[in-house]
């Protein structure tokens, strides 16, 4: 039992943890040269993935979406949100350039898990009926306000899709936790069209996006200046304006406006830059799509905490640090999640009580030293940190392809950013924020603005939903 262990031994069994944390600490490091390395390498595989289709491991995936909202649209419009953990129907009553967002209603349900792994028509059987039950519980007054008309509906759906139409796509792959086999290469818009009218539901999909496309979208209805919509959440992914002559792959006519969306799949990135640990290689190795989506494995929500874990639990077995509690839950993949990692380190009491608690709570481990809590702070710190700064050059890539990396007088460039982890990890933000600050310099950090685009996702469908059809 611990009891009899002797100070000399306490002693020893720290240092092979700090030795483990030290590694760590260097193998992640992330300095702004190879940042800068990194965010060419963004913008090179930006440009080789719109010069031929499979030209880059970045999709670079046309949207069709070649005009975003102006803030002129009006009427009522449905949106259906899937792609990370929950799942959203929501309803959005535009009013035009002076009233913009009249009424926003939005019911939110958690994805049974079995869902995500099962087959294509219980998974959009069960949209379909949440969604029928939306509208069987709606008001008169929203029967009234489509005066007759069909309900039209943005489908934002956040996974790589090949786009025939801006209504319709076929799946590329899964990514994130999702896994149903038969629907890769299935056009998503028809099976949802199918489960639909199982449901009886008379409903028109009017757009089919990707969650980022709706970022930038919901946040270009407010600022003309958004030239990007990205997300940190479960996933993480960036779409922008490219101009369409700047796509070389693209052999159909081009639009009126001259314009299209790009939905970058930037989780897909990769580059021999980015600081790929052990943990890493194993974390990616037991997951649903290895090899896949390497960039957004070192960055995204649903794999910090899940590297984290990976740390700990090598650090236990090599040092005995965390006593002799029992490992079954250190050793569960996925069960200590990012928003606790997130907890643990803004923990700011002097004796770091919430990590103990923490500790205690999802991994069953109890007695640790304020010294042992500070090596798990650390870890926090170390896997936190090197996501924000890779997420920070990913935005710098971006700016470098648009060429606006440089400062030009009176040109603003606005970055809008959603996703759970960029809303709730106060640490993961303000270290992406400086980050970018450092990449660009004090000159050009003033002409590009980050902002936390609330809710774009959702919003954006419906509001190119409205754009589509006027
Ligand atoms: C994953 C998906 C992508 C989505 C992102 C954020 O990377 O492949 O389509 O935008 O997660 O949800």
């Amino acid at each position: 039992g611990s009891l009899s262990i002797r100070p000399r031994e306490i002693g020893i069994m720290a240092a092979v943890a700090e030795q483990v944390v030290a590694d760590l600490r260097e193998k992640c490091a992330t300095p702004a040269s190879l940042l800068r390395d990194v965010a060419s390498a963004m913008a090179g595989e930006m440009s080789a993935g719109l010069e031929e289709e499979g030209g880059s491991k970045v999709k670079m995936l046309l949207s069709y979406v070649d005009k975003l909202p102006t803030g002129r649209e009006e009427g009522l419009f449905y949106g259906l949100d899937l792609g990370g953990t929950n799942f959203r129907v929501l309803k959005v009553q535009l009013g035009g350039t002076k009233k913009r967002v009249v009424d926003c209603e939005s019911r939110e349900v958690t994805i049974p898990p079995h869902l995500m792994s099962g087959t294509s028509s219980e998974l959009f059987g069960f949209i379909a009926s949440e969604l029928a039950e939306f509208v069987a519980d709606e008001e008169e007054e929203s029967t009234d306000l489509l005066n007759g008309k069909k309900r039209e509906l943005g489908f934002t759906f956040s996974f790589p899709v090949r786009q025939t139409s801006v209504a319709s796509g076929t799946l590329v792959k899964w990514t994130k936790a999702f896994s149903i086999d038969d629907a890769v290469g299935k056009d998503v818009v028809a099976e949802l069209q199918t489960a639909m009218e199982k449901q009886g539901l008379d409903m028109h999909v009017a757009a089919l996006i990707n969650d980022a496309v709706g970022t930038l979208a919901g946040a270009r209805y407010y600022d003309e200046d958004v030239v990007a919509g990205i997300i940190f959440g479960t996933g993480t992914n960036a779409a922008y304006v490219e101009k369409a002559n700047a796509i070389p792959k693209w052999e159909e006519n081009l639009p009126n406006s001259g314009d299209m969306v790009i939905n970058m799949e930037w989780g897909n990135f990769f580059s021999c830059h980015l600081p790929v640990t052990e943990f890493d290689q194993e974390l990616d190795k037991e997951s649903l799509n290895p090899g896949e989506q390497i960039y957004e494995k070192l960055i995204s929500g649903m794999y910090l905490g899940e590297i984290v874990r990976r740390v700990l639990l090598k650090m236990s077995l090599q040092s005995g640090i965390f006593g002799d509690n029992d490992h079954c839950k250190l050793n569960k993949q996925f069960h200590l999640r990012t928003p606790h990692i997130s907890t643990m380190h803004h923990d700011e009491t002097p004796d770091l009580k919430i990590v103990s608690e923490k500790l205690h709570e999802i991994l069953g481990i109890t007695d640790t030293s304020l010294e042992t809590r500070k090596m798990v702070v650390e870890i926090c710190d170390i896997v936190a940190r090197r996501a924000a700064r890779l997420a920070a050059a990913g935005v710098a890539g971006i700016l470098l392809k648009l060429d606006r990396n440089g400062s030009v007088d009176n040109q603003r460039s606005v970055i809008a950013i959603d996703g759970g982890l960029f809303e709730h990890y106060t640490k993961f933000s303000e270290c992406l924020e400086s980050t970018l600050d450092e990449l660009l310099g004090v000159e050009v950090s003033k002409s590009v603005t980050v902002k936390h685009a609330n809710d774009g996702s959702g919003i954006g469908a419906a509001l190119i939903a409205a754009s589509q059809s006027r």
